[in-house]
């Protein structure tokens, strides 16, 4: 099986955590992308499968505006059954790197919202330590350098990720040669440094379920 039918297998196996005629969050990046797709599908045969959702994107919500699928505003909704996101790892106890696209703020602040994150993943991001992926962390501009010197205290090269803008309206900083043992911990440290607006280690936001795509099928995963 291909990659991309990895990540359609577990788009599709996403809907059953999904409680009919309920408000469900959204993750943005490609295997987000075939979610949407299967949530289109099961609309289609039944218009009032989901009432809506909260996307933690620009790009979901479009995709999501695109089937007809009212996307509501995060500020507007007190708390979702599930939230459904991939991640760029996931290791043995449901922590996560994420933001490969950018969207890591927005992804937290609607996973905070959700009694539990549905990771979906293909197998290839199961990791046993988070790090191998370069972190991204969203930083205010004029705090790049800075935090890029922080890091390389830590061990880690930073740099600015070229042409990316985030829908918040700061950088990203991608920071290889981590090995992030405690990723609780980490979390908690460089979320204080000045500058820092989200970093891509989702340890308090960790998944309760991660739907792993293998070519034996999907593996559930539970944490
Ligand atoms: C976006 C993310 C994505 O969930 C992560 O990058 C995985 O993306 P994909 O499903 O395309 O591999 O964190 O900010």
């Amino acid at each position: 099986m291909t990659q991309d039918e990895l990540k359609t297998l577990v788009g599709r196996a996403a809907l059953d955590y999904v409680t009919p005629g309920s408000i469900v969050g959204v993750g943005t990046g490609s295997t987000v992308d075939k979610f949407i797709d299967a949530l289109g599908e099961a609309l289609r045969a039944d218009p009032k499968r989901v009432a809506g959702a909260v996307s933690s994107s620009v790009r979901s919500t479009q995709r999501l505006e695109a089937l007809g699928i009212p996307v509501l505003p995060a500020e507007q909704v007190e708390g979702l059954g599930v939230y459904i996101d991939g991640a760029d790892e996931i290791d043995h106890r449901g922590y996560m790197i994420k933001g490969g696209g950018a969207a890591l703020t927005r992804e937290k602040i609607v996973a905070e919202l959700a009694e539990r994150f549905v990771c979906i993943a293909d197998e290839s991001k199961l990791v046993q330590v988070l790090g191998k992926f370069p972190l991204p962390v969203e930083v205010i501009p004029m705090a790049a350098a800075q935090v890029i010197r922080a890091f390389a205290k830590l061990g880690g090269a930073g740099r600015v990720r070229e042409g990316v803008t985030t829908d918040n309206g700061n950088v990203i900083v991608d920071v290889s040669g981590l090995s992030i043992a405690d990723p609780a911990a980490f979390e908690a440290d460089v979320n204080q440094w000045p500058g820092v607006v989200t970093v891509g280690v989702f340890a308090r936001n960790r998944a309760a379920v991660c739907l792993l795509g293998t070519p034996a099928g999907v593996r559930t995963m539970t944490f």
